[in-house]
């Protein structure tokens, strides 16, 4: 039996040939991931800030990151809301009009081209930035939330305002009760209609293309290897190494605007 056909099916070559492919170069790496994508029917694709950092929107933990200056969960809990809505509203005023003059970049647009050429596709992120729609994103969840809803701590009414700034403190249109931003805070669970469109992406996709997350925080954290154990292709675009690089099928280093174009 010689070695050729052990690479036939799902067998011990097939693994083998799988681990090989992973430590294989840049552009190799970049030729099976577009290869593996335009034979795809179904794709999955997770982002997170790094997707947006060649927009000019600082991560979250990178060198620039906002968690190097602000403290989270000073910020970004509902016990810090209730705590000081100012503050938290001065901080998201701060993330608006920063985010306002931010355009989405070359990765964004190949997103929704590969939207558009995949038969059944849909895009997870994780930022609230509003990149994604802004560049023409349709099939899509927010799961964090998008930085220009707001929400009523009273009636629950959602709705946009992209004000820059809000005027502080903000109130609901339809009641007058307190308005806090639309998105997920550390502590909260995530919508669960996002939670269950997603998971059902990713379970059932043939490729699941990571783009721009350091893969820590749950539950999108554990998309990768819900993907692995349903049988699809896992691959990573990052700039800095992540806890999935080792185990994804494919890992590119690089930066978005770059890789993701090439991509298709
Ligand atoms: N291209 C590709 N990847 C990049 C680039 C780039 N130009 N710049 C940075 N990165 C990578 C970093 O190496 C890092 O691994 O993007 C990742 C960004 O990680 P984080 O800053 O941790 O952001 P993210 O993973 O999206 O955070 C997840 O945490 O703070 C919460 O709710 C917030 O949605 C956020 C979640």
């Amino acid at each position: 039996m010689d070695r050729a056909s052990d690479y036939g099916s799902e067998g011990w070559g097939f693994n083998s040939l799988r681990a090989r492919h992973h430590h294989m170069g840049h552009p190799a790496a970049i030729q099976d991931l577009k290869a593996r994508l335009a034979g795809a029917r179904a794709v999955a694709v997770l982002t997170g800030a790094g997707i947006s950092a060649d927009s000019g929107v600082p991560t979250f933990r990178g060198a620039d990151g906002l968690w190097r200056t602000y403290r989270a969960e000073d910020l970004a809990t509902p016990e810090a809301f209730a705590r000081d809505p100012r503050l938290v509203w001065e901080w998201y005023n701060w993330r608006r009009e920063l985010i306002a003059t931010k355009s989405p970049n070359a990765a964004h647009y190949a997103l929704v081209d590969l939207e558009r050429r995949v038969e059944r596709f849909w895009l997870i992120t994780q930022n609230v930035d509003g990149l994604h729609p802004a560049g023409g994103a349709q099939k899509l969840s927010e799961i964090h939330g998008n930085i220009w809803k707001v929400r009523c701590t009273q009636c629950g009414h959602v709705g946009t305002n992209r004000a820059v700034p809000i005027p502080i403190p903000p109130h609901c249109p339809t009641c007058n009760g307190l308005l806090r931003p639309h998105i997920v805070w550390f502590g909260e669970s995530l919508d669960p209609a996002d939670l269950e469109r997603s998971l059902a992406a990713v379970r059932s996709c043939e490729v699941l293309l990571i783009v721009g997350t350091s893969g820590i925080v749950y539950p999108a954290a554990s998309f990768a290897s819900l993907a692995k154990e349903a049988g699809a292709c896992v691959a990573e675009v990052n700039l800095d190494p992540t806890p999935n690089t080792q185990s994804v099928d494919i890992a590119i280093q690089g930066r978005a605007k770059d890789i993701v174009p090439e991509l298709l």
